[in-house]
């Protein structure tokens, strides 16, 4: 008797924690960013940088984080960036670019002249995960970790993180499916993104919307952080024939 009522208990908990689920993702509402929105998209940003987890796992200041990989996108990329309005704030963005090559040298510029001046000036703590970090990302361009992408065939690319809690509840699919309506509706051919074999939900997630595993290289520094294989992988989805203007 007591061994079937905790049965029913566990179920009912299981059920009361999926209406939970469902209900959070009927009232999360994608649209598309507001300046406004900026504290709350970087704050996820730094919040899940770390495989899900906060970004001090690896530097000293998540504002170096938020000003080396996230700020250039709520700054010059207002239009392709979506969010996650729920009742409780923002649960999650999607950072888009349709232009990957124009994007690359410009955001190389905006690393010197804001990124760079602020840390010789001292605006951010460094510390020794970020010396370890920044070698390892290094080093790991001189072996030839970095993944390749035909930026003519996938001339796009998107970034997504949705906040723990909020997880595994579609809000992910729904971020990307506004993005792929986007650029479908501006005639854009192809869509990159990069990750690792160690985002499981991730690529879950990329592959059954239909992503393509274009590249896949070992890492290194992730490998030796987190003691087990880490790989870096690249994914792309066709939109339509890369013939075709992919902006206009
Ligand atoms: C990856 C991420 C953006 C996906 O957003 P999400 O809202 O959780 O995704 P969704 O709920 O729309 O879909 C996730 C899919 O992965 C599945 N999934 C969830 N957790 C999983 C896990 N740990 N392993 C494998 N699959 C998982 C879900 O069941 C769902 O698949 P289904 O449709 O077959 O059920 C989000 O999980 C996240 O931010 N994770 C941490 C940071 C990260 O990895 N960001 C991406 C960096 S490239």
């Amino acid at each position: 008797m007591e061994a079937i009522l905790s049965q029913r208990k566990h179920m009912a908990s299981a059920l009361a924690a999926y209406g939970k689920l469902v209900w959070q993702a009927m009232i999360t509402t994608i649209r598309h960013y507001q300046p406004s929105d900026q504290p709350a998209v970087l704050d996820i940003s730094a919040g899940t940088a770390f495989f899900g987890d906060p970004v001090e796992a690896f530097l000293d200041d998540r504002r170096l984080y938020n000003d080396a990989f996230a700020r250039y996108y709520t700054e010059y990329e207002t239009s392709l960036v979506w969010v996650a309005d729920s009742p409780d704030g923002l649960v999650g963005f999607l950072f888009g670019c349709v232009d990957t090559s124009s994007q690359v040298n410009q955001w190389r510029k905006y690393i010197i002249s804001k990124v760079l001046v602020r840390a010789i000036e001292g605006k951010y703590r460094l510390g020794r995960r970020t010396s370890n970090f920044a070698f390892g990302m290094l080093a790991g361009m001189v072996r030839g970790e970095e993944t390749k992408i035909d930026l003519k065939e996938y001339p796009a690319h998107l970034q997504i993180d949705v906040q723990m809690g909020y997880r595994g509840e579609g809000v992910g699919r729904r971020l990307i499916e506004a993005y792929l309506d986007q650029l479908r509706q501006n005639h854009v051919c192809g869509v990159h993104l990069q990750t690792t074999n160690h985002n499981e939900a991730a690529c879950h997630l990329y592959e059954k919307i239909g992503f393509m595993l274009l590249d896949e290289r070992h890492n290194r520094f992730w490998t030796s952080m987190l003691s087990i294989e880490v790989k870096n992988r690249s994914y792309g989805l066709k939109l339509r024939q890369s013939g075709d203007l992919y902006y206009d």
